[in-house]
């Protein structure tokens, strides 16, 4: 996939498919509000999820109170469209519109959360310059929460290769700044009455 234009396949997806027709659409993201609720932040914490799309993620953050809420995806059409869906309520997030790859954040974090973006990262270069702007910008103590594949998860999505990862080798992967704080292999139920393994690791900055 030499010359693949991502931003082009997301944007495609979310101008063509409604929320319920994708593979990892979940109305309530148990798994990473279970984490986020485990990681004890206060409720003015700053929270990022990459790859947010248009999960309904922020709006159970919004409706448990917490107050400072970015949503970075590479789609505009997604953001729109969580940003249609919140109403008025939009204004209470800060919304990025950049390929991960190549963010470099102005602020840091108390909780980088991913769910299914980070396995999109194939190639060395990139998920090594994902690891450090992730490392670079948490505060000591903030809590990197991801979901990605597993290896007994599927080998696509949505088309598209994606890396798969273990307990240990997403662990690993972060190991230098990072200690695990717990990691669970997950069923997700897709629309579709198939299963998708992944694996979600809450990961503590070292101090
Ligand atoms: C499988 S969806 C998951 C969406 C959401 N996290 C959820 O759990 O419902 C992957 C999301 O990551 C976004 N994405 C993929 N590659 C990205 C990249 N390089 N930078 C930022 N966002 C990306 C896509 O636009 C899409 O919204």
């Amino acid at each position: 996939m030499e010359n693949f234009d991502r931003k082009k396949h997301w944007e495609n997806i979310y101008q063509t498919k409604e929320l319920p027709e994708v593979s990892w659409f979940q109305p309530t993201p148990e798994t990473s509000l279970d984490l986020i609720a485990k990681a004890g932040v206060l409720k003015n914490a700053k929270i990022i999820d990459i790859g947010g799309g248009d999960s309904f993620l922020v709006d159970y953050l919004l409706d448990l109170g917490y107050t400072d809420i970015r949503v970075l995806d590479i789609s505009n059409a997604a953001i729109e469209r969580a940003k249609k869906r919140l109403g008025e309520r939009a204004m209470l997030v800060k919304w990025i519109v950049t390929d991960v790859a190549e963010f470099k954040p102005s602020e840091k974090y108390d909780i980088w959360h991913d769910r299914a973006a980070f396995h999109f990262l194939t190639k060395e270069d990139e998920i090594a310059e994902y690891v450090k702007t992730a490392s670079n910008s948490l505060n000591q103590g903030g809590h990197l929460i991801i979901g990605t594949f597993s290896d007994k998860g599927p080998e696509k999505c949505s088309g598209i290769a994606i890396k798969q990862y273990t307990e240990n080798s997403l662990v690993n992967l972060f190991s230098n700044t990072f200690q695990k704080t717990a990691c669970n292999e997950v069923e997700h139920q897709t629309p579709f009455n198939t299963t998708q393994n992944f694996i979600f690791c809450s990961l503590k900055k070292k101090a």
